[in-house]
C-alpha cells in the first residue's frame, strides 16, 4: 500500500472530499494484508469489551485504505471533530446543519458500527458567533442558545448514539475556581457548576437510552497536575451523584505520554474509586505522544509506544468497570498529534504511514484476546 507522504496534498484532498449522502465507503483494495490483520473490534467483542476509533467523514472515503481499516478494525466510531457544537451550529444561533452528522450516523448504521457521541458541550470549537466571548455569558444565553442545542442534538440521535460525552474537559484546577472547575463560558453563564447538572438532565430527557459520560484528560500519570485533576474529578462526580445528576460513565481520554512514567498502582486506585461510585469507564482517546523529534530508531520508538499501552491497559482491563477502548484515530499520518500539534513524525497509533499494523496493534490484539470476559 502506498505510504502517505505529502501531508498538504492529503489535507487538500480530505477537505475537498465530496460528502456523499451515504458516505459510501470507498471500495478499498481488500488486500491480503488487510484481510489477515487481526481485527481489534472482534477481539474486544469476544470478551464483552468494545474497541473503536476516531474518524472524520472524509476518512471513510479518502484514502480508501483508511476507510478499509475503519471498517475492519473498529466496532465503535467516534467523530474526531465533526460532532461538536462549532461545525453543527456554525452559521448562526439556531441555524443547525446536521448533514455531516447524519452522514456519519447513517454510515455507522449501514456498517453495523456503534456511534459514540463526542460531544454535547465543550468550551473549544464553539460556533464562530459564540466563541471568543461573542456569546453573552448570561443565564439567558444558556437557556435560549446553549440548552436548546443540547436538547435538539441529543434528541435527534436518540437511539443512534450509545454513549454521549455530555460534557468534555470541565475540570481545570489551575483556574482556581470552586470545585477546580474550568473557567469556561458555560461556568460563567450559570455562575458555577449548574450548567453541568442541566446538560446531563437535558441529555437524559432527550436520549433516554444513551449512557451519559463526563470526559476528561490528564488523569493517567503519577504527576502532580494529574493528581490534582483526579482529586477534582472524583469530588465533582460525588457532588453530581449526590444531587441526582444522571452521570453514568467516565471517559478517560488516555492521551499517553512516554515522558511521564506510568504507575499501575496510582492509576488502578483511581479506576477503583470511579467504580466504587457505581460508574462505568471508557478509555476514549487512546494514543501515545512520543515527543518532538524523538531521536531513537523507529523500531525502538514503535516498541516503546506499544509498551506504554501495554502497561496502561493491563491495569485498566483488570477492572470490570472498564467497558471499552477507543484510539484517537487509526493511522499515524492522520493523528491530531501530527496535524494539530505539529509533532510531525509522532508514532502513537495502531497503524503506520503505509497502513501497516504497528507493535501497538499487536499489543492491543494480545490484550483484548487475553482480557477476562465481562458482561456488556
Ligand atoms: O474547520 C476546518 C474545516 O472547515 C475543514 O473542512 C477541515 C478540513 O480537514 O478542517 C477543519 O479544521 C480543523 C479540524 O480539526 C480538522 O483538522 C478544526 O478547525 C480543528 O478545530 C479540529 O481540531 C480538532 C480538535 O479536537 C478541536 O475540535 C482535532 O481534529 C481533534 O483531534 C481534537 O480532539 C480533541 C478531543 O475532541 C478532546 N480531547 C482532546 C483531543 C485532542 O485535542
Amino acid at each position: 500500500m502506498a505510504a502517505v507522504t505529502d501531508r498538504r496534498a492529503l489535507l487538500t484532498a480530505l477537505a475537498a472530499a465530496p460528502l456523499a449522502a451515504g458516505l459510501g465507503l470507498a471500495a478499498a483494495p481488500a488486500s491480503a494484508q488487510a484481510a489477515d490483520v487481526p481485527r481489534l473490534g472482534a477481539l474486544a467483542a469476544a470478551k464483552g469489551l468494545f474497541y473503536g476509533a476516531a474518524l472524520t467523514s472524509a476518512q471513510l472515503q479518502i484514502p480508501p485504505e483508511l476507510g478499509r481499516l475503519l471498517l475492519d478494525q473498529a466496532d465503535v466510531w467516534v467523530a474526531e471533530w465533526q460532532m461538536k457544537w462549532g461545525p453543527i451550529e456554525y452559521d448562526g444561533p439556531g441555524l443547525r446543519n446536521y448533514k455531516v452528522v447524519d452522514a456519519i450516523a447513517d454510515a455507522a448504521a449501514a456498517h453495523g458500527k456503534r456511534l459514540r457521541g463526542h460531544t454535547l458541550l465543550w468550551h473549544t470549537q464553539m460556533p464562530p458567533w459564540a466563541k471568543n466571548g461573542r456569546i453573552a455569558e448570561t443565564r439567558a444565553a444558556w437557556d435560549k442558545q446553549v440548552a436548546p442545542f443540547i436538547a435538539d442534538y441529543a434528541g435527534r440521535y436518540a437511539g443512534r448514539v450509545f454513549q454521549w460525552d455530555v460534557v468534555n474537559e470541565v475540570i481545570e484546577p489551575d483556574d482556581g475556581l470552586p470545585g477546580a472547575l474550568r473557567n469556561s463560558p458555560y461556568y460563567r453563564m450559570t455562575k458555577g457548576s449548574d450548567y453541568i447538572d442541566q446538560a446531563f438532565h437535558l441529555a437524559r430527557e432527550a436520549a433516554p437510552d444513551a449512557k451519559l459520560y463526563i470526559n476528561d484528560y490528564g488523569l493517567e500519570y503519577p504527576v502532580a497536575w494529574n493528581e490534582r485533576r483526579r482529586v477534582a474529578l472524583l469530588k465533582l462526580l460525588e457532588s453530581l451523584l449526590a444531587r441526582g445528576v444522571p452521570v453514568e460513565g467516565v471517559g478517560i481520554q488516555s492521551h499517553l505520554d512516554i515522558a511521564y512514567g506510568f504507575d499501575a498502582a496510582v492509576f488502578g486506585r483511581f479506576l477503583d474509586a470511579i467504580a466504587d461510585l457505581g460508574l462505568e469507564i471508557t478509555l476514549t482517546e487512546l494514543d501515545v505522544r512520543e515527543g518532538v523529534d524523538n531521536p531513537n530508531p523507529l523500531a525502538q520508538r514503535y516498541q516503546r509506544a506499544a509498551d506504554e499501552v501495554r502497561a496502561y491497559l493491563e491495569t485498566a482491563l483488570d477492572r470490570p468497570a472498564v467497558k471499552g477502548v477507543l484510539t484517537w484515530g487509526l493511522c499515524d499520518p492522520f493523528s491530531y498529534m501530527r496535524l494539530g500539534l505539529d509533532i510531525a513524525d509522532n508514532r502513537g497509533l495502531p497503524f503506520d504511514d503505509a497502513f501497516r499494523p504497528t507493535p501497538m496493534h499487536e499489543t492491543l490484539a494480545a490484550l483484548f484476546a487475553g482480557a477476562s470476559p465481562r458482561s456488556t
